[in-house]
């Protein structure tokens, strides 16, 4: 059986601006664009953060409210933007649009309410920076003293962290969490973004969200 989106179909028809309390914002903005929104649905397989997961460094993080790295790029080549244009994304997210703007060569700002967003957006292009191997060696010698670090001083008064985590696992983490503060930056920071993507794997807690 096909499965048909009808309330993405019929999104701007009497029938479902209905749906949003008379006189509200979200009805007003709808009107007002309308004449301007036209809808794509062959758009839909490339909109969400899946489309990431073939994606060089998009993929590391799974955002899940991220647009897709082609879905961007798809919109910048129909806009002809280029160098002499700036993108702007008031919400940012994990920084998809700005990525993929600043691959393609054309400069962006973003902004995002989530200071974490915010965080894994300004630290994606980092990556770009390391040289071949690099990340590779810093992490053979984070490991090799891993056990002699002392535990960060987190997780332990959070009770939901001792349900999610079994106590060895959670007790390496917090001995990662030490020897990535010590780094300088960059890898610090690159490195802490990688430790939050594998957070939530790590979790006994995986797959419920
Ligand atoms: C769909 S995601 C953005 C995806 C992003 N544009 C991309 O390229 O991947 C929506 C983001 O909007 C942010 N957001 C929601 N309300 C906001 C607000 N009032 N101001 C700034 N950011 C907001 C959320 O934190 C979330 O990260």
């Amino acid at each position: 059986m096909r499965l048909v989106n009808k309330f993405q179909q019929s999104l701007f028809t009497e029938e479902v601006r209905d749906f949003y309390p008379k006189g509200s914002k979200r009805q007003e903005i709808e009107k007002k664009f309308k004449n301007i929104i036209h809808e794509e649905l062959n758009l839909g397989s490339l909109v969400s953060y899946v489309g990431n997961k073939k994606v060089p460094f998009l993929r590391i993080y799974r955002y899940k409210e991220a647009f897709s790295f082609h879905l961007v790029r798809k919109f910048l080549k129909r806009l002809q933007a280029g160098i002499e244009d700036y993108v702007f994304d008031p919400f940012s997210g994990l920084g998809t649009t700005l990525f993929t703007s600043m691959i393609c060569n054309i400069p962006s700002i973003g902004i995002d309410k989530l200071p974490f967003a915010y965080f894994i957006s300004k630290t994606l292009p980092l990556f770009l920076q390391l040289k071949e191997n690099e990340l590779k060696e810093i992490w053979f010698s984070l490991k090799a003293k891993l056990h002699e670090s002392e535990p960060a001083e987190i997780a332990t008064d959070v009770p939901i962290m001792q349900v999610a985590f079994k106590e060895d696992i959670l007790l390496t983490l917090r001995k990662l969490k030490t020897s990535i503060d010590s780094l300088s930056f960059p890898y610090c920071d690159i490195f802490r973004f990688i430790f939050f993507s594998i957070f939530l794997r790590s979790s006994s807690l995986k797959g419920r969200s």
